[in-house]
């Protein structure tokens, strides 16, 4: 009779438990909801401050950013050329042989190599001379036929994947770290000038001839195949856009006109916020604890760096204080980061009856072993809501691009096609999550216009798109083949 009395006192404990957890469930969701008519609330803010990031230098949240690019690659290209692409936690160096309309890229090779995360925080010179040396190496690997001519300097495309405020092509300062660096003094410093400093230090000879933001690589490098890419969106680590914007409309530019009529501009997406966002407890604190409180706050709500970390919060709420995982509160629940969006990703696409990769993911990284299958749905369900509400935001966003550019209405629809180029880890790994952008930005345009809005994945186009720019802005353009 005692056992049944215990046993009905944690029968109705448990389920006491079970129904504060679903309360902090429900609130969480409702709270994260994008219906239709707030994400066109969310597109038309971004359309309004890319007008007020044009109109005047810190008009806007939206830095809008003159990239200096205002050729894309056509074909032409042609030459040896060397990118390096720096902007998450690994970093990649390029050798492309590009052959002209014909023959194209010939021959590219790479290497990627993963910065130690003490040089995310430390000194300018510590973060580029370690970039350096990994150059210096790659190029050591230079096979014979396979370099530049005598008395010809190699050239380099850098993509630099932070906000930059541009000087020329070819230079520029640090306006502010994002993702997870923090290296002070290279604020406000030229990067291009950080890095060839580092390379003239250990006698590497080659010259940066253009600097760009992985945006804007992307951009180069999906209008290098496809002559209808338009924009560019990353979704990786971080987030961001740009696009092609006709320079009349462009009111802070006081340059001269670019033949072209046109100029890339890297928005900076990352920095948006608006009051139509749907911000939760579990953002907010994320903000507050992060390395850069106030900004980035797209960012927060999308890409990858912070996905997992949400549901992590919101994990550790149910634990705390619906004792969701049991009387304890699991010790690693309290770790920032510790479950990081790829891991998110497996369980969310867990597919198998008992959902045993959930299961191990939450025994392996969080230490939660012998979880129920309720648990398990429960985990998969915050997972669902983090993603598409991230999925959700970001279409907004491309929709807020395609209505400043006037493309949200059909003119000429036999003509009209636009192909946004998108790349990033969260893009092209959380399938979940494209799936659900591209099918949230059909519903946003409807049928019709849909039609001609195409999403292409642009699969490392910011590497090559920087050695496509490295040669279209080369010293030795226009000089005879020597
Ligand atoms: C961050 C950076 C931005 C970059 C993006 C994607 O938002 O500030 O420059 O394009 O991440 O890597």
């Amino acid at each position: 009779c005692a056992a049944a009395a215990l046993l009905v006192r944690h029968r109705m404990k448990s389920s006491g438990r079970w129904a504060r957890s679903m309360a902090i469930l429900k609130e969480f969701e409702e709270k994260c909801g994008t219906p239709t008519g707030k994400l066109r609330q969310v597109a038309d803010a971004m359309t309004v401050e890319m007008h007020a990031g044009l109109a005047s230098e810190g008009g806007s949240k939206l830095k809008m950013l003159i990239s200096y690019v205002d050729n894309l690659p056509t074909g032409d290209e042609n030459g040896l050329f060397y990118a390096l692409d720096l902007g998450g936690t690994n970093f990649r160096v390029l050798r492309v042989q590009l052959g002209g309309k014909d023959k194209r890229v010939v021959s590219q090779e790479f290497d990627e190599v993963s910065i130690p995360p003490h040089l995310m925080t430390r000194t300018s010179d510590a973060l580029f001379d370690f970039i350096a040396a990994a150059l210096a190496k790659f190029v050591n690997t230079e096979a014979e036929g396979c370099r530049p001519p005598p008395g010809r300097q190699r050239e380099l495309g850098f993509t630099f994947s932070f906000p930059v405020r541009q000087l020329s092509i070819a230079s520029g300062t640090l306006i502010k770290w994002t993702k997870g660096f923090n290296i002070e003094d290279a604020v406000g410093e030229d990067v291009v000038g950080e890095l060839t400093k580092a390379m003239e230090k250990i006698g590497l000879d080659m010259r940066v001839t253009a600097l760009v933001n992985d945006t804007i690589g992307t951009l180069a490098g999906g209008r290098y195949y496809n002559q209808d890419v338009i924009a560019a969106v990353i979704l990786g680590t971080g987030t961001n856009a740009a696009y092609i914007e006709r320079a009349h409309a462009i009111p802070k530019w006081h340059g001269l006109l670019p033949k072209s009529g046109e100029m890339v501009i890297n928005m900076e997406w990352g920095n948006f916020r608006s009051s139509h966002l749907p911000l939760t407890e579990y953002d907010q604190a994320l903000d507050t604890e992060s390395l850069n409180p106030g900004e980035q706050i797209f960012e927060k709500l999308i890409s990858g760096m912070y996905l997992g970390d949400i549901v992590r919060r919101v994990l550790l709420k149910m634990a705390e204080e619906a004792d969701f995982f049991g009387d304890t509160v699991p010790p690693k629940l309290r770790v920032p980061f510790v479950l990081r969006t790829p891991n998110m990703s497996a369980m969310h696409h867990d597919t198998s009856p008992d959902l045993k990769v959930v299961g191990s993911k939450l025994k392996d990284i969080l230490e939660i072993s012998n979880t129920s299958l309720k648990i398990r749905k429960t985990v998969v369900e915050i997972c669902d809501i983090v993603a598409t509400r991230g999925a959700r935001l970001a279409a907004a966003g491309i929709l807020g691009i395609i209505k400043k550019l006037g493309r949200d209405i059909l003119r000429d629809a036999e003509k009209q096609r636009s192909v946004i180029a998108l790349d990033g880890g969260l893009f092209e790994h959380y399938t979940k999550f494209s799936t659900c952008m591209e099918s949230t930005l059909k519903e946003l345009l409807g049928d019709e216009v849909a039609e001609t809005i195409v999403i292409i994945h642009s699969n490392d186009g910011s590497g090559i798109g920087a050695a496509l720019l490295a040669a279209s802005h080369s010293q030795y353009l226009g000089v005879e083949e020597l």
